[in-house]
């Protein structure tokens, strides 16, 4: 199972669902793969990955190397890494034919039960390729800055991509993160919920996902968060939300 983690608004804890869907599958037993397929490269620094001397996301989209020379182990979980080199890739590749299908490509025939796709705050290249790859899309997003332009946009991305490139991709749900019960009244969640069912077919889940110093106390220490603080909200929240996506 292939699932991106996608919206292309910045810091509505895209990467941070990554890590902790990826760290709590992997704890449930299944073999996870996790790909940092934004320049930020924020993944990839959050589980401490070597993205400098080691070849990276860059270099299997170039078609360089091979899948293996790319993964790295790690306590969390496998992970390809990227850094900025990747943000020059769309300009390389442009006038290239099959440039949508290159991250498909790369990921034929691999063993994983589970590969984990984060993605940067963008809808272009890399993300289609993303979403080109997968079966499921997940669409992290905060209470605060819903707006129906960006949640539309995003929707008709994926809708292209299932003419043009891949007819099985699919939402699997929207996921609402940083959620904080002191400035976010039931209301506002109410609400949110309401728009997001009325601009994208596809359900809210019932988990949700609360503020919490934890996330960025594991983020420094390298660790995930469940082996950080397995009963803090947040880990509680992202289990609920990992025992919901299996129980679908
Ligand atoms: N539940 C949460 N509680 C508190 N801070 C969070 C939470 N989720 C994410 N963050 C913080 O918000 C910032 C943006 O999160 P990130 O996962 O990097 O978003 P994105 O990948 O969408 O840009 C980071 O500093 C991260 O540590
Ligand atoms: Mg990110």
């Amino acid at each position: 199972m292939i699932i991106t983690i996608a919206n292309q608004k910045g810091g509505v804890a895209k990467t941070t669902t990554s890590a902790a869907f990826a760290a709590g599958l992997r704890q449930k037993g299944y073999k996870v793969l996790a790909i940092d397929l934004d320049p930020q490269g924020n993944l990839s620094d959050n589980v401490g990955a070597d993205n400098l001397e080691k070849p990276t996301i860059y270099e299997l989209l170039k078609n360089e190397v091979s899948i293996n020379d790319t993964i790295q182990k790690n306590n969390q979980f496998d992970i390809i890494p990227s850094n900025i080199m990747l943000a020059g890739l769309e300009k390389e590749i442009i006038a290239e034919l099959g440039k949508e299908q290159r991250l498909k490509e790369s990921l034929e025939n691999n063993d994983y039960d589970y590969i984990i796709i984060d993605t940067p705050p963008a809808l272009g290249l890399l993300t289609i390729n993303a979403f080109t790859a997968s079966d499921e899309v997940i669409i992290p997003t905060t209470a605060g800055i819903f707006s129906a332009s960006g949640i539309t946009q995003l929707y008709d991305t994926i809708r292209n991509v299932k003419k043009y490139c891949n007819s099985n991709v699919k939402i699997n749900g929207i996921l609402i993160t940083k959620f904080n019960p002191r400035s976010n009244n039931n209301q506002d969640m109410k609400n949110l919920i309401s728009k997001l069912a009325e601009y994208i077919d596809a359900p809210v889940y019932k988990s949700f996902i609360r503020n919490s110093v934890v996330i960025e106390e594991a983020q420094t220490r390298k660790v995930d968060i469940f082996s950080y603080k397995k009963d803090s909200t947040v880990a509680t929240d992202y289990s609920q939300f990992i025992k919901e996506y299996l129980s679908r």
